[in-house]
């Protein structure tokens, strides 16, 4: 099946929530014309305030899959089942779909668009907001290398892009997807100990998260191993060392091995329809 009437580089945003807008302003501070770029919502309001915002053209769902050859499914996993409704019968094999909802494998859209048309899953992060996601990119059973490159050029426009199995999808969503959330949890409890010792709370919070900015560069910058890193600020019978031992004693390390874990399990349920 095929059909000529699409824009060979037209992209189409369905669903154009927070992700949505963060790869949306991504691609068009990239270069992308937003003449080439057209987005769906679900109240007008936000579809109005998209358009005047980006300059991007706004439209409808079954609209979007006749228009554009790359759709962009950006809508909450509940709303998939709806979108996919809305866009079925308008939908033809050539278009490439990619998906960005947590946990609905390829098969799932496979089985629900017409035969063989490509479908790319990815796991984002929220760091996208900020250009520094990290986004895992697996290919369904008809997305072919050109359909895998259309798809990291796009994520690569707001942080960096990563090829993966689909199989290890749900242990990508623990370390990247979930990932942001132990370092803000961290954040916190740091703030709090800052505070325990006596620090102004605005004073222990930017003490901690600029370490944590220095510390993040120096792991993505120096390409030492973390191990050698956390040596050079751990001397003899120094500060460093005392805190290293409270930890290994509450069994940080141990909990972090099982708190990934348990986030790997909980996607793998949902993924199979759990609630
Ligand atoms: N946020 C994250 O950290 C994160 C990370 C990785 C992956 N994801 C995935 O990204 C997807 C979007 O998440 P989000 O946080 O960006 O959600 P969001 O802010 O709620 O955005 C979803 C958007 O989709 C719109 N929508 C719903 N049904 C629609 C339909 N039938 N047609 C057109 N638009 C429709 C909603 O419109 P209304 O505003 O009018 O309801 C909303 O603006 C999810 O599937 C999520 O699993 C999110």
């Amino acid at each position: 099946m095929s059909s000529s009437a699409a824009h060979p580089q037209r992209i189409a945003f369905l669903g154009t929530g927070k992700i949505g807008e963060a790869l949306l302003s991504g691609l068009l501070r990239a270069g992308k014309d937003p003449a080439d770029v057209l987005v769906t919502a679900r109240r007008p309001e936000r579809a109005a305030e998209l358009a005047a915002k980006y300059g991007v053209g706004v439209t409808t769902n079954r609209e979007a899959a006749k228009l554009a050859d790359t759709l962009i499914l950006a809508v909450k996993p509940q709303d998939m089942g709806t979108l996919i409704e809305e866009l079925g019968p308008h939908m033809t094999s050539d278009r490439l779909v990619i998906s960005a909802a947590a946990g609905i494998p390829t098969r799932w859209f496979e089985a629900r668009l017409p035969a063989g048309t490509p479908v790319v899953r990815v796991m984002p992060n929220t760091p996208v907001l900020v250009d520094e996601g990290m986004s895992v990119i697996s290919g369904g059973s008809h997305a072919r290398e050109e359909h895998l490159l259309r798809t990291e050029e796009i994520f690569q426009s707001v942080g960096k892009a990563l090829r993966l199995p689909e199989a290890q999808q749900d242990a990508a969503t623990a370390l990247s997807g979930s990932g942001p959330a132990y370092f803000y949890y961290l954040v916190e409890a740091m703030t709090d100990a800052g505070i325990l010792l006596g620090l102004p709370r605005q004073v222990a919070h930017d003490l901690i998260v600029q370490s944590a900015i220095g510390a993040s560069v120096m792991l993505r910058d120096s390409g030492e191993h973390p191990v050698k890193l956390r040596e050079a600020v751990t001397s003899p019978a120094g500060t460093t060392i005392s805190a290293i031992r409270e930890l290994e004693n509450h069994g940080v390390r141990a909990a972090l091995l099982g708190a990934l874990e348990a986030a790997r399990n909980r996607s793998q349920e949902l993924a199979s329809g759990g609630k």
